[in-house]
């Protein structure tokens, strides 16, 4: 007898027409929804062939065990993976995969948008004005600075880091940065200069992260970092909320050693915490640096080439491990 058994290919979440529907079309898919506790998701998990997870969803041994031996791969819709446990994936040769590429342009004119935003105290501005609070054209008020002359700092020199730091030279901004390996494309094509982190905190007026989240980038921005950075100096992070400490970056807002901030992401999301809330001088988004139609569309059918690469037995186009 023929097994017509379809693979069950398992969404803890959601995910786009531009992913769903091609897996639709070939295998069976079951959804968690927006909603998903984790305890629907291990619920829903049974029986998978392909796990398809996304930056809220941790990824761990338990979640591996709950979707069984059938388990060929776990695709992530994003291209951070700090919430997939790689080693416990390796251990069950459950391969790995992401997003890279298609968030690029997004995520790097967003941490441009953030700093001219934070740069430019327009959520105080904003708030001030929407309040009731503005009397008129104040010569004094919400002085910022300007991109053209700025030292900006790129830590993490990656995809996204490098097309930021391209954004910001376009714009007149002298680039330096640091991160684990020499970019010498980068310095020939727009004198870079690479620096190590405490260096650049204290030579840059801007600094953007674009690291990934490890143990090792944990709380990379602290008390001390924000100091070097500071009382005029702008900190923006589309990267990872882990990187930064953020009662330290509340700290350093309130105290006004900190010049500003512009903040995508968040320790312990979709939580903010009430001090980064009521800060001044400080731009909030909830986490949507890859969020245009080109970029979330591009990453969902990657998500859904990655599935069916593994699952009809070829190498994926963006294997992690
Ligand atoms: C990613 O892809 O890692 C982003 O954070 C999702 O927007």
């Amino acid at each position: 007898m023929v097994n017509s058994r379809r693979m069950l290919v398992v969404v803890a979440r959601v995910l786009l027409p531009a992913g769903l529907d091609p897996l639709r079309d070939r295998f069976e898919v079951r959804e968690g929804g927006f909603d998903a506790t984790r305890d629907r998701v291990l619920e829903i998990a049974g029986g998978a062939d392909a796990f398809v997870a996304d930056p809220s969803v941790p990824v761990d041994a338990q979640l591996l065990e709950a979707c069984g031996d059938g388990l060929r791969v776990v695709a992530n819709f994003a291209v951070g993976y700090d919430n997939v446990d790689l080693d416990a994936c390796k251990q069950r040769g459950v391969v790995v995969t992401n997003t890279p590429d298609v968030l690029t342009e997004a995520t790097a004119e967003l941490a441009l948008a953030l700093t001219l935003a934070a740069g430019r105290r327009m959520s105080d501005a904003e708030r001030d004005l929407r309040a009731g609070r503005w009397r008129g054209w104040d010569p004094a008020a919400y002085r910022g600075i300007e991109i053209r002359g700025s030292t900006v700092g790129v830590v993490g020199m990656g995809r996204i880091g490098h097309r930021y730091a391209r954004l910001a030279h376009v714009l007149g901004a002298e680039i330096v940065y640091a991160g684990p390996t020499a970019k010498p494309e980068v310095e020939n094509e727009m004198g870079a200069r690479r620096l190590e982190l405490d260096g650049l905190l204290e030579a840059a007026d801007i600094v953007s992260l674009h690291a990934p989240a490890t143990a090792e980038t944990r709380h990379l921005i602290g008390a001390r970092e924000l100091e070097l950075i500071g009382a005029d100096g702008v900190l923006v992070n589309t990267a990872r909320g882990t990187l930064v400490d953020s009662d330290a970056l509340a700290g350093a807002l309130e105290a006004g050693t900190l010049g500003a901030a512009g903040l995508d992401v968040y320790e312990g999301e979709p939580e903010v915490p009430e001090r980064l809330l009521a800060a001044p001088r400080c731009v909030l988004l909830p986490h949507i640096g890859s969020a245009t139609v080109p970029s979330r569309d591009g990453m969902a059918r990657a998500v859904a080439d990655n599935v069916i690469t593994v699952l009809e037995g070829r190498e994926p186009p963006s294997r992690v491990v």
